[in-house]
């Protein structure tokens, strides 16, 4: 009786369970053919998705809490889902060249998220680029509070002028990456002293620099350098970001649990450089740290030590490394103007033998992926023909013994190097490998492509 019992409450629970789930996913529009047609008056957040994509997966229970958060919060953006395999030619309309690939359509515009995917990032990205390009600022108060919420914001402040019509021109692109404010010259708290009007201030770091256009080139692209704070935690997302600035990034490998003095001191002067140096190098460098060396190690394919310091010029995928232990302000200031007089001596690169080198890199962590989530199957799928080879070599080479253990050598080595690499990284090179939009080693990453101009 007791069974029947448990066996009806599982039925029900199961019940409840398909409900809550069917409920969950009616959030999220599954959209077919039609949607070309049918999407005209609203504003839509797309999920492009392959239904054997892992990530795509990943993302799926993300993507229905993003849809319930947005359906219950009463957000005029719509989320839908779309299997780009089956919609291939709509998808490719839309640019879709990646799976999964998140965009915003708004409009004849299409905003592409290259963020890290979660519930909270990306709301924040559909809010921000659904919402108005340009949020005025009416009261002292609303500006405390924006300040109080952005680490980095943009302002401008003044009447109609050109150089408005030029920040808004400019807002209407990079709202996919930062907040673009208005303003009058009252709501402004006595500390902020202005210069001439109209201006373009950015608000970061504590304190707000003024857009000089003589000092400062195109607006476009002193905003760009503008969008971080001083100093960062970089992690593989930003690291990318970073580096559409065409600045040199300067990363302190560091664990950030450990307390020795070594760690926290090599931190500290990495920030003391950005706050203290910020006019002599703000313009080429952009700093931060880096918890733990598995993302730098893969992306550079060596062994950084913990703790150090790394220069990054993700442009052409080449790296400097201090010759000395970096233990002061002045080592670190030091370091960096080598680099900027070019006497630093560069490694890496994105010459083909980098590209070689990166091959077989990525060849190695996928069969050490493959061992380490299913090990049966990848002795089956590598282990099998390995041994077929070794054993025909063994019986080619039976004169020559030679040759036989060289084999085994080889197969040896190839083995050290996957357990070395795959620690912690194969997220990354999973990354690395499904999706062109992350992906390093090309280094044409073309900044175009997070804002695609649609023609329909
Ligand atoms: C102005 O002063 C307020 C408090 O007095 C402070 O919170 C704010 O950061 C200051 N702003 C700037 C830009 O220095
Ligand atoms: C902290 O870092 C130091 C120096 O790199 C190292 O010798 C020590 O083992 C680390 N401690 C922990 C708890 O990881
Ligand atoms: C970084 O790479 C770009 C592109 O190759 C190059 O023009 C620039 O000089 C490099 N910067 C440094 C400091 O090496």
């Amino acid at each position: 009786m007791g069974a029947a019992r448990e066996e009806r409450w599982s039925l029900l629970w199961a019940t409840v369970a398909a409900f809550i789930l069917a409920v969950d996913a009616s959030f999220v529009e599954d959209l077919d053919d039609s949607f070309k047609e049918n999407r005209k008056d609203d504003i839509w957040l797309v999920d492009f998705y392959a239904p054997w994509c892992g990530h795509c997966k990943k993302l799926e229970p993300v993507w229905n809490e993003v849809g319930k958060e947005m359906g219950s919060t009463g957000s005029p953006v719509k989320v839908g889902k779309m299997d780009a395999t089956s919609y291939s030619s709509i998808a490719s309309e839309f640019g879709v060249r990646g799976y999964p690939t998140i965009k915003l359509l708004k409009g004849d515009l299409a905003y592409n998220y290259r963020g890290p995917r979660t519930k909270e990032d990306i709301i924040e990205f559909a809010n921000r680029v659904a919402g108005p390009i340009i949020r005025p600022l009416p009261s002292q108060q609303m500006f405390e509070h924006v300040q109080k919420r952005h680490h980095v914001f943009f302002l401008y402040v003044g009447g109609e002028s050109p150089l408005k019509e030029k920040y808004i021109e400019v807002a209407s692109e990079l709202i996919v990456y930062t907040y673009f404010f208005s303003a009058l010259e009252e709501v402004f708290p006595e500390n902020v002293t202005l210069p001439e009007m109209p201006a373009v201030l950015v608000f970061k770091d504590g304190t707000y620099f003024v857009y000089d256009e003589y000092e400062d080139g195109d607006l476009s692209s002193w905003i760009n350098r503008e969008r971080f704070q001083g100093y960062l935690h970089v992690d593989g997302f930003t690291l990318y970001e970073l580096g559409d600035t065409g600045k040199l990034v300067v990363i302190a490998i560091i664990d950030d649990r450990n307390v020795s003095v070594e760690h926290t001191r090599l931190k500290s002067v990495v920030q003391d450089v950005a706050r203290n140096y910020r006019d002599h190098f703000h313009r080429n460098f952009q700093f931060g740290h880096m918890d733990g060396n598995d993302y730098i190690n893969s992306l550079l394919m060596d062994d950084v030590k913990i703790p150090s310091v790394v220069v990054l010029n993700t442009s052409n995928q080449q790296y400097f490394l201090p010759h000395k232990p970096i233990e002061s302000t002045e080592d670190m200031v030091q370091f960096i103007n080598e680099i900027l007089e070019g006497t630093a001596e560069a490694q890496g690169g994105n010459g083909i033998l980098q590209r070689i080198k990166r091959i077989i890199y990525d060849a190695k962590s996928t069969v050490g992926s493959v061992f380490k989530s299913s090990p049966l199957l990848g002795c089956f799928l590598f282990g099998l023909p390995l041994g077929v080879i070794s054993i025909m070599c063994y019986g080619i080479c039976t004169a020559d013994t030679e040759g036989g253990s060289d084999e085994t050598e080889a197969s040896k080595k190839e083995t050290t190097g996957r357990d070395l690499t795959d620690e912690g990284t194969e997220e990354e090179q999973e990354e690395e490998n499904d999706e062109k939009p992350v992906e390093i080693p090309d280094g044409e990453e073309e900044p175009k492509n997070i804002l695609e101009k649609k023609k329909d």
